[in-house]
């Protein structure tokens, strides 16, 4: 297994709409395990493939580290290849979100309370699942890297003219982290 150097705010990987993944792909194993390995790695609850710099429709969530939150994020451990998310529903929630590739930014979120999602297991079967909660916030934020979206692209105007000099220092790199980064 391996640890990944993340692609941060500015790298050109991450506004790409990712690829499918196919059922063939070299390695799609290890490579699974390689992001569980590097999410683990940063303190992440959910890593996206172009996060590594691979345009791929892969993204891996653990959310047992907010059980304490939600009791069922204990068993939200899992890869979702070639994810549709087939609707969004319930009602609009806000949330503080952050992002692995945005090191210390956290912002206000508002996003769906759930979504209905199709996906193939790694085992390449297909699945059809209902999330809500904190695991639906995770999906849709994982699932935003796989269409080229950030948070950051979720907030007012206004916060985001804010936050534009440390956008820039990440896209730069310089930015203090524990875990390995990859800047444009
Ligand atoms: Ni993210």
């Amino acid at each position: 297994m391996m640890i990944l150097p993340v692609f941060v705010y500015g790298s050109p990987v991450l506004r790409k709409v990712a690829a499918e993944v196919p059922q063939d792909y070299p390695g799609l194993e290890e490579f699974i395990e390689d992001l569980f390995e590097t999410m683990y790695h940063s303190d992440g609850i959910g890593l996206a493939a172009p996060q590594v710099g691979k345009s791929l429709r892969i993204f891996v969530v653990d959310g047992s580290p907010l059980e304490e939150d939600e009791p069922s994020l204990i068993d939200f451990k899992k890869a979702f290849i070639n994810p549709e998310i087939l609707s969004y529903e319930g009602e609009i929630i806000t949330y503080n979100e952050g992002c692995l590739s945005i090191p210390d930014i956290r912002e206000d979120v508002d996003r769906e309370s759930a979504v209905r999602i199709r996906y193939c297991d790694k085992n390449f079967n297909y699945r059809e699942e209902f999330y809500e909660g904190i695991a639906a916030r995770i999906i849709q934020h994982e699932y935003d890297h796989l269409e080229g979206r950030l948070f950051t692209d979720l907030i007012s105007p206004l916060k985001k003219r804010l936050l534009k000099r440390k956008l820039t220092s990440i896209s730069k790199g310089k930015i203090d982290v524990k875990y390995r980064i990859k800047h444009a």
